[in-house]
């Protein structure tokens, strides 16, 4: 599809505009001519991330501290800007934390979710993209995983996900006007290629990529592999790792996308897309591949399995492309060699710079 540029000009709130994705996705929207309001608690940020994309983009960032679940706060959003659409990244993001905290999850993420299109169905604003996850397909039975594959989320981060999901569906089929993007992450792993923003995990990360990261920098003296008797190729775990930065060009092909279709029918749009590479690699194919971009050596042991986890998972990728000529462009390498100039650069994140 040809790039239209209908989101040029564009005022756009960023809810969890702080945050991992949500500072690649700004600098994707400022570099579109966007102009960006970022709402976020800095539950799990830094507002020195924001000065990093106003660094990389040479725009302003317009930053809000606050929680999306305060509805008086996203109205005087509301009044002082005019928004066109939302991007909602705002939510909590640990599936362990979850499991102990459920209902922290479900008010931030369900809770936080519906004040936002309340008060956005105040202001005449239909226009959403959310940010949903691979893991409202739990342990998926078919791979590539397809969008209409069964939903069967089996924590409550997923359940929360899925809820909202949910409730977007039903505000499409109560006035279908609202044009929404449901978008499906795999596994973001890199950072952006100045090596300025990146993922900032607080404390021992559980993710495999910045736990790697971590271990090659040496934070942490050896990874465990989380079994190697799957029914994979090599036996580790097999997953769809996507770039960042590529996830954030989906994130304005969506956009765009919605602004085209509510121009051209006067009607929106609900699209429920998934957002991977649609390759999968395993544990220790990435150990390899960081290995080499590193140039360290990552000590590594197999222990037993992660409660949980699934064999593999990766993305049928198709409606994607089909829908919005988006396609991930970075490898595996790529991404490992993006992460690891993120973690040389700031090995204590945001607070590298003190
Ligand atoms: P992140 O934690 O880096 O970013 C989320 C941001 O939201 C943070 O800046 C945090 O401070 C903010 N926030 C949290 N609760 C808030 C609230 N109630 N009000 C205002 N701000 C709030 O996470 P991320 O990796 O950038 O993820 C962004 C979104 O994508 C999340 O909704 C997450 O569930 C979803 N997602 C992430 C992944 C992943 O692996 N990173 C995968 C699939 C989906
Ligand atoms: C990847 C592989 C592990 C750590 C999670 C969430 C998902 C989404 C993305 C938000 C698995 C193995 C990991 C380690 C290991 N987030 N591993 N040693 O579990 O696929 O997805 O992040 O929406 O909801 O569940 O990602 O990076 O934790 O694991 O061997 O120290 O690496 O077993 O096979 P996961 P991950």
């Amino acid at each position: 599809m040809e790039a239209t540029h209908l989101i040029n000009q564009k005022n756009i709130l960023v809810t969890g505009g702080a945050g991992y994705i949500g500072t690649h996705t700004l600098v994707e929207l400022l570099s579109s001519g966007c102009q960006v309001v970022v709402i976020d608690n800095l539950s799990n940020a830094s507002r020195k991330a924001l000065r990093r994309v106003e660094m990389i983009t040479g725009k302003t960032v317009t930053f809000i501290k606050g929680d999306v679940r305060d509805r008086t706060l996203l109205r005087s959003a509301f009044q002082g800007y005019e928004i066109d659409a939302v991007i909602h990244f705002a939510g909590l993001k640990s599936v362990n934390e979850s499991v102990e905290d459920p209902l922290n999850y479900y008010d931030n993420n369900v809770t936080g979710s519906l004040a936002l299109i309340e008060v956005m169905s105040e202001f005449g604003c239909k226009t959403l993209v959310f940010s949903s996850s691979a893991a409202v397909y739990g342990d998926p039975a078919n791979v590539p995983v397809n969008e209409r594959e069964s939903l069967s989320p089996t924590t409550p981060y997923a359940s929360s996900k899925l809820m909202v999901e949910n409730i977007l569906r039903h505000v499409h089929v109560s006035d279908p006007a609202w044009s929404i993007a449901i978008l499906r992450y795999f596994n973001p792993v890199g950072a952006h290629v100045s090596g300025l923003i990146g993922e900032a995990p607080n404390g021992m990360p559980s993710n495999l990529m910045p736990y790697v990261s971590q271990v090659a920098h040496g934070k942490y003296q050896k990874l465990k592999v989380y079994g190697d008797d799957y029914d994979t190729p090599d036996g580790t775990g097999v997953r769809d790792f996507i770039h960042v930065s590529d996830l954030a060009s989906g994130h304005t092909a969506a956009l765009e996308k919605l602004f085209c279709s509510s121009l051209s029918t006067d009607q929106g749009e609900i699209l429920t897309l998934n957002l991977g590479t649609g390759r999968g690699y395993s544990v220790l194919e990435v150990i390899d591949a960081f290995q080499k971009a590193s140039g360290r050596l990552i000590e590594y042991e197999v222990v037993e399995r992660r409660p949980g986890d699934a064999a593999k998972s990766y993305a049928d990728t198709s409606l994607a492309f089909d829908l919005l000529g988006w396609t991930a462009k970075h490898d595996i390498n790529r991404m490992c060699q993006d992460s690891w100039r993120w973690q040389s650069m700031n090995p204590e994140g945001f607070e590298s710079d003190k």
